[in-house]
């Protein structure tokens, strides 16, 4: 399938998504969500697919939402256009996400970055939620997962300022799993997704479903949630042949089922 807006590919394992709307640095117009979800679902679904890593271009990962776009729209139009019903299949992708950053991580860009499951960046990537100095507020879940991922503080700031933040500082209140040198950037995103392809699949699609359930719900609801998951990988085999193959120390052969 040929897209307008991302370039999708996909390397053993691993399904790559490219955003790629150079001229407006990868701005996030509903054509581009659109067909990010699509590809995402499609990589969701395909069997042989593990690990999904999305990406941008040097300059910019994305500079949030297509301001263009926007500035046309009235509250009517967003409610009945359901841009966020796209965000919401976002959510529901059960295979992990590694968004690997360059540039610009701005705004809806920012948003995006915090669905994926695991983020690294280059040293020149910068991160901020600069809506308050276009007249709105963040729409697709930074005032909810900024805050959940750095704190009211750290997110109050970078809410009610604009202000971006460097990839240093990213990494050190939390937003950012690594920072890896720019020619280096895929290179790592691959060893990450090479790694989690290799352990049992099963494991990992419950272990996500759980950590995300983390960010929405009590501890006991969640501690119950996660000791289900527990019992249910009893009735794989690939947990039975990880454990045979701990006892009998050999490395053990997954097969996802
Ligand atoms: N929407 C639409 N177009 C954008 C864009 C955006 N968010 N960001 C950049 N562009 C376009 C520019 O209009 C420009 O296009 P033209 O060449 O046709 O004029 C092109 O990309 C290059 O941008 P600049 O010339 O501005 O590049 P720069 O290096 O001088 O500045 C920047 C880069 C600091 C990222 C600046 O472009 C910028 O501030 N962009 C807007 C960032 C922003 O406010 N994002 C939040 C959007 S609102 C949102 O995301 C809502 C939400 O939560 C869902």
């Amino acid at each position: 399938m040929s897209y307008q807006n991302i370039v999708v590919t996909k390397e053993g394992s691993t399904g790559i998504v490219q955003l790629n709307r150079p001229n407006a640095l990868n701005a996030l117009n509903f054509a581009l969500m659109a067909e990010l979800v699509k590809a995402f679902e499609e990589l969701d679904n395909d069997q042989e697919i593990r690990v999904i890593i999305l990406t941008g271009s040097e300059r910019a990962f994305a500079a949030g939402a297509d301001i263009k776009e926007m500035s046309q729209a009235g509250p009517v139009d967003l409610i009945l256009g359901r841009r966020f019903e796209l965000w919401d299949r976002l959510r529901r992708i059960s295979k992990p996400i590694i968004a690997a950053i360059s540039g610009y991580c701005l705004g809806g860009g920012n948003e995006l970055a915090m669905n994926c499951d695991i983020i690294i960046a280059t040293e020149t990537a910068s991160f901020g939620q600069p809506e308050i100095n276009v007249g709105i507020m963040p729409g697709a879940g930074a005032t909810q997962r900024l805050t959940r991922a750095i704190g009211k503080y750290r997110a109050m700031e970078m809410i009610l300022t604009g202000r971006p933040i460097t990839a240093a500082e990213a990494r050190q209140i939390g937003l950012v799993n690594r920072i890896v040198p720019a020619e280096s950037l895929m290179v790592e995103a691959k060893k990450i997704a090479n790694e989690i392809s290799s352990k049992p699949a099963i494991s990992i699609r419950a272990a996500k479903e759980a950590i995300l359930k983390a960010q929405d719900t009590t501890l006991e609801v969640g501690l119950e949630f996660e000791r289900k998951s527990f019992y249910t990988l009893f009735a794989t085999d690939d947990s039975k042949e990880g454990m045979k193959a701990f006892l009998e120390k050999r490395k053990p052969v997954f097969k996802g089922k």
